[in-house]
């Protein structure tokens, strides 16, 4: 027999993770297989300390444990050494594209124009320049075929992206780099609002492309009146991580003054991908009042969003950290790297909001007796984490605020008016949220052209305030910008915007456009921090409807923007934003604040109507009334039917205040129903 298993292992009942219809591989047991199922179940002998464990699993054979048979080994640790490799940052990134936005070749031909697109916007924002920038996208399977009726590419097929800007130029030296070396760039080493952060974009869609086309990125700079023009054409040797320069050509003339044109060749996907480019078109011009935006298409007409202000948006200053975000790690790695002497010196150089002061402070709750230098910090983890909690019980000043730069609410009002007046789509599209274009095309349905003819037309009289009317309909725009506040010491700041009414369908889900330092998000919505604040609102308490977990139903358009110096995104291609409870909260309560102005429209464009009814309904009457009256008394009917109209006119007025009692007391009932935990903390 075999050998008797323990009490203890008995009493564990070795086996237990075995699921029902899984096949166990018995210890010992020459390979034999048992069924799971198969197992008896042996009782022990009772005894006091054993009481619990009255029934134990037993395998129905024990067989001997033959000797292991001798396994041969794979490989040695000294061959598997010989296999270690650097992996470059570009071949990783060639095997895992889908990390940086290029999934697909629809996904791809958005990714590499919003990379190019928002370096020309930070590039000119930067330089003060006021952003006139051309989109461009060529068929070259159209093209090449040159005949006016042939037929655009169907699926994927070979497309030339161009980006053209008048932004400040890049310098001869630094063109290269920019684009032919991943994880190079200006923004990521400092604190400071912009829609590049990774130095990873341009280089990446520069790479996409010399892999699905085998093509060069092709680059036209100057950086000034009187300076010379520079086309490159550079590829990456991604094994190396490098740039490889295969054109270098200095051009006589090019109609720019500064600026830099960006081009390449990449396999994209238009049937499919047009709609998200055209939504991040749309969206970048809503969100950039600023820019001037030309965006040229294949076989359409030439679309242009003119600047709604020719003032650029406030300088975003760049800050240094602040104390309260600072993590142990990156403590120890300032202090190595600090020339200071002393650590109060080292305090108030490297963070933000450190005064002589608060510095003393600091090191007084430390209680070293002996006299630190920084770079003993930098070698002794425990007075380092010291020297934190000293830092974390120290109440310091907020970050300064003057590295955000909001859109602002006029800003934001001025960018949804020219964004509705331009998109080619007249409502959201629930299934199709991103397909413009499809919708533009798409034949209403009954039901939505019954929607647009019974819209309201703005009528003649002084709009509502805060009403728009556009393209002849009516929009209430209501918008909040919050005060900054802080995420792991790093400042942001949330503004919402909304467009409620006009032709768009009152049953169907709301718009919801996501912003990150002024960029358009447009994938990973339901992954996305922006999302879940939207959803964790209560808009029944604004006169919406709201399916659980679910955005609001209405006739709605909702803007968030959260603006940052350091946005945190959930992956390297910035689709969605992480969830920091300190985000969500702030959208919440943006949110909730937008909300009120909404339900206050809704209320008063309620009475309106009621009352617009009510006195139609009266004035139907009025008339034969004081004719009748007025033969009755022999009096003139024409001073009745004036009295008679004063008086329907304060009825109403009575009836509408009654009414509007009713409906705040409604809307406060709405207000009391139990709700979520998250949503009682925002309030
Ligand atoms: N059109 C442009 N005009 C001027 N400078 C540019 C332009 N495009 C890129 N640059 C410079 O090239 C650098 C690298 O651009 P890249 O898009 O690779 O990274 P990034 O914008 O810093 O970060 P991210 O990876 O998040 O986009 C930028 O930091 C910027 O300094
Ligand atoms: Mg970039």
């Amino acid at each position: 027999m075999g050998v008797k298993r323990s009490k203890a292992e008995r009493v564990a009942g070795r086996g237990d993770d075995v699921l029902p219809g899984q096949l166990e591989l018995v210890p010992g047991g020459g390979g034999t297989r048992k069924r799971a199922s198969e197992k008896v179940v042996v009782p022990v002998a009772r005894s006091p300390r054993n009481a619990a464990a009255e029934v134990v699993e037993e395998p129905a054979v024990e067989a001997a444990p033959a000797p292991a048979p001798r396994q041969k080994r794979r490989a040695t640790a000294e061959q598997m050494a010989s296999k270690q490799r650097e992996i470059s940052i570009s071949e990783f990134f060639t095997k895992n594209r889908h990390l940086l936005g290029f999934d697909n070749p629809s996904k791809a031909l958005l990714t590499t124009i919003k990379e190019a697109v928002d370096n020309s916007l930070d590039a000119c924002e930067e330089a003060g320049i006021l952003p006139e920038i051309t989109i461009e996208v060529h068929d070259l399977g159209f093209e090449q075929a040159g005949k006016a009726d042939s037929e655009l590419t169907k699926g994927e097929g070979r497309f030339r992206v161009v980006i053209e800007d008048n932004g400040p130029g890049i310098v001869k030296e630094q063109a290269p780099k920019i684009f032919g070396k991943l994880l190079y760039g200006s923004k990521f080493h400092r604190l400071k609002q912009s829609r590049g952060q990774q130095g990873i974009g341009i280089s990446a869609a520069a790479m996409y492309g010399q892999l699905t086309t085998g093509q060069p990125i092709a680059v036209t700079s100057r950086t000034g009146k009187g300076k010379p023009t520079h086309y490159f054409e550079i590829q990456i040797d991604t094994r190396k991580n490098n740039p490889v320069v295969t054109r270098d050509d200095k051009l006589a003339e090019w109609h720019q003054e500064h600026g830099t044109r960006v081009e390449l060749e990449i396999v994209a996907n238009w049937q499919q991908g047009q709609r998200f480019v055209n939504r991040y078109v749309e969206h970048t011009a809503l969100a950039n009042p600023h820019a001037t935006v030309h965006y040229v298409r294949p076989k359409q007409q030439r679309l242009s969003f003119p600047r709604a202000t020719d003032e650029l948006p406030k300088e975003a200053a760049e800050i240094k950290p602040h104390p309260h975000g600072v993590e142990l790690g990156s403590l120890m790695l300032m202090a190595a790297e600090s020339k200071s002497h002393d650590v109060k010196g080292f305090l108030t150089s490297a963070f933000s909001r450190v005064s002589p002061m608060v510095a003393d402070e600091i090191l007084k709750r430390t209680g070293w007796k002996k006299k630190v230098r920084p770079r003993d910090l930098a070698e002794d983890r425990d007075l380092a984490e010291g020297l934190q909690k000293a830092i974390q019980a120290t109440k310091i000043m907020a970050p300064p605020t003057n590295c955000l730069s909001p859109i602002g609410d006029a800003l934001m009002k001025k960018g949804l008016v020219s964004f509705l007046s331009v998109i080619e789509t007249e409502g959201p599209e629930e299934d199709q949220q991103l397909d413009l274009d499809q919708a533009a095309k798409k034949k209403a349905s009954k039901k939505e052209k019954q929607a647009r003819a019974e819209a309201p037309l703005v009528p003649d009289a002084p709009p509502e305030e805060g009403v728009e009317k556009i393209k002849g309909h009516n929009y209430f725009i209501a918008t909040v910008t919050r005060p900054p506040k802080v995420y792991r010491g790093n400042p942001f700041q949330v503004e919402v915007g909304l467009a409620y009414g006009g032709s768009w369908p009152a049953d169907k889900s709301i718009e919801l456009f996501r912003f990150a330092n002024r960029v358009p998000l447009l994938f990973q919505r339901g992954a996305c921090g922006v999302t879940e604040a939207v959803v964790k609102t209560d808009w029944r308490n604004y006169l919406l409807s709201q399916p659980k977990n679910s955005l609001p139903v209405g006739p709605m358009a909702l803007l968030v923007h959260i603006a940052s110096v350091w946005v945190p995104f959930t992956s390297e291609s910035k689709e969605a934003v992480a969830h920091y409870p300190e985000i969500i909260r702030e959208i919440q309560l943006a949110a909730q604040e937008c909300g009120r102005k909404l339900a206050a429209h809704i209320r008063k464009r309620q009475h309106a109507d009621y009352e617009a009814k009510r006195r139609s309904l009266f004035e139907l009457y009025i008339e034969e009334v004081a004719q009748a009256l007025g033969k009755i008394t022999g009096k003139s009917p024409l001073p009745i039917k004036r009295d008679l109209v004063k008086v329907a006119r304060e009825v109403t007025a009575t009836e509408l205040e009654e009414q509007d009692r009713e409906l705040e007391e409604a809307s406060e009932k709405t207000s009391r129903r139990p709700r979520r935990r998250s949503d009682e903390e925002a309030e």
